[in-house]
């Protein structure tokens, strides 16, 4: 049988590691903005949820939202490498859309580096679409790639005309 663990809230303690993640699998190349204490200023932002999914203690992968009035943003999102394809992007993914559309958000935005085809086919398959590219995006130097998904589609619910 395979245990999918469980996701929850970060914790402060969890911020180096998260923030060394988006370092070294996300933010490669580019420096390195998100530091230990922007992720912590992240988990206290009320508007903010920073999610991990832990094994025996250790911190697998996690992801960040950020919740606004109608939409919200998914700004980063890892798993260790020797962790991935065992569904945990997935089930991060699941659980920041759960409490967006919990909230009442209309659709969730994301924007991924046009050179990491990897992420864009998982995204894909998590049902986000296209929405157009953003050239230089990141620092200037790495297109981006925005996708968006309607969380009302998800819980089979019509937008209000
Ligand atoms: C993108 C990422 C978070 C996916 O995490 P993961 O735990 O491996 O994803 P899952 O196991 O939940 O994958 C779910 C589905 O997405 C698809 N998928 C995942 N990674 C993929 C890849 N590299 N290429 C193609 N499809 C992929 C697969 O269809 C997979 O289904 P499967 O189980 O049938 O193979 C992970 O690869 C990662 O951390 N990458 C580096 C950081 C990054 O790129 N973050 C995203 C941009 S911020």
């Amino acid at each position: 049988m395979i245990i999918i663990p469980s996701v929850s809230l970060a914790t402060l303690d969890d911020a180096r590691g998260i923030a060394e993640m988006s370092r070294d699998y996300i933010e490669f190349g580019l420096g390195w903005s998100w530091t230990p204490a922007r992720v912590q200023k992240a988990i206290r932002d009320s508007s903010t949820n920073v999610a991990v999914v832990r094994e025996k203690g250790d911190v697998l992968g996690f992801g960040i939202m950020r919740y606004g009035e109608q939409r919200a943003h998914l700004t980063l999102l890892a798993v260790l490498p020797g962790q991935r394809k065992r569904g945990l992007g997935a089930v991060l993914v699941q659980w920041l859309e759960k409490s967006a559309a919990i909230a009442g958000l209309e659709r969730v935005q994301l924007e991924a580096r046009s050179d990491n085809p990897g992420a864009i086919a998982f995204y894909r398959d998590q049902g986000y679409e296209p929405a157009g590219t953003q050239p230089g995006y990141y620092r200037g130097e790495v297109d981006a790639v925005r996708l968006e998904k309607s969380l009302w589609i998800s819980k089979g619910r019509e937008p209000d005309a």
